[in-house]
């Protein structure tokens, strides 16, 4: 305390920063380093997901660098970040859709609901039921809107219809129509398609495709649903529609969704994750801590737009 006058005054707009958070580099600007508490999100209740020193590689270059973060269900977590800072990574180690991807590594460990998904004998097909995914640009299958809803549940066996059911007295028919029923509904998209449920998903709009997508994913029931950029194909109208479905889905499952727009965390998300550049993950907060009042300086220049 009695030295602290011979400190040379910090300059007022690194306040916020402890001093040993930022060292110079060479060539004059501050490189910060990423103080852990910056990424230890408080909340209530047991998290969804709980991520430790996750790290992920293609071939020889790093994706992800030691992620630790936990989840809370039931509410919306934004990740947001500039392109290629392993946004759609990081998702895809949530249902270890990087498995599928020949080059990627993942290290470290993710337990959902308290247990480790890397491990041995984890059913990939089950994992990826309970946290389902919707991509950026709307894939539905080329049959039947019902049939999309149906597809899921038809083929892990909770739903069967035909003259062999209907002989063993496991006919469905009624079973099906309350699932397409209840998943079109849940996302939004029944007034728009009830009167056509036997027509090809791919007549649909974009938005209507992506919100079919969506009631597709609900269909086997998941907890979690995984978001990459599902709105970015999409017109401002179809966005608002996808944005409140996003917030009203938040009520019943845990949302992860990645975007690009700034806004559309700020609009829809209970908390953000900031990536940046080299595959760190800089800051995990409330979504208005975050957009208000962040710890770091880097996300501060991110969301005021200086950069990305
Ligand atoms: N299938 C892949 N094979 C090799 N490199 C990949 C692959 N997918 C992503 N990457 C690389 O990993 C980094 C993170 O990518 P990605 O997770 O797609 O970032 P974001 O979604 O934030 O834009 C980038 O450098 C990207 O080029
Ligand atoms: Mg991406």
């Amino acid at each position: 305390m009695s030295n602290r006058m011979n400190e040379p005054q910090e300059p007022a707009e690194s306040n916020r920063q402890s001093t040993d958070s930022v060292t110079q580099t060479t060539a004059g600007e501050s490189q910060e380093k990423i103080q852990p508490e910056w990424t230890e999100y408080e909340f209530q209740g047991d998290p969804k997901f709980s991520v430790e020193d996750l790290d992920v590689y293609y071939g020889d270059e790093q994706a992800l660098q030691g992620i630790t973060m936990e989840v809370p269900e039931n509410s919306v977590t934004a990740l947001i970040g500039p392109s290629g800072c392993g946004k759609s990574t990081f998702l895809r180690c949530l249902n270890r859709m990087n498995d599928r991807i020949k080059s990627a590594r993942v290290e470290g460990s993710v337990e959902l609901d308290g247990e480790e998904i890397y491990q041995d004998g984890i059913n990939l097909v089950e994992l990826r039921k309970r946290v389902g995914m919707v991509f950026q640009s709307p894939n539905p299958f080329p049959k039947s809107i019902r049939d999309n809803i149906s597809y899921g549940p038809r083929k892990h066996g909770e739903l069967e219809t035909g003259l062999l059911a209907r002989l063993r007295g496991t006919d469905s028919t009624d079973r099906e129509q309350q699932l397409v029923e209840r998943c079109l509904k849940q996302a939004a998209l029944w007034e728009e398609v009830s009167d056509r449920l036997d027509d090809n998903a791919l007549g649909l709009s974009g938005g209507q495709q992506q919100r079919l997508c969506i009631a597709r994913c609900l269909a086997v029931d998941p907890d979690v649903i995984l978001m990459d950029e599902p709105a970015s194909a999409l017109d401002p109208i179809a966005t608002a529609k996808i944005e409140d479905l996003i917030e009203e889905l938040a009520k019943e499952y845990t949302v992860i969704v990645v975007t690009h727009s700034m806004q559309q965390a700020a609009r829809i998300s209970d908390q953000t994750a900031v990536f940046l550049t080299g595959g760190e993950l800089v800051e995990f907060d409330d979504t208005d801590k975050i957009f208000e009042n962040p710890e770091s300086q880097r996300v501060e220049d991110y969301v005021t737009g200086k950069f990305g």
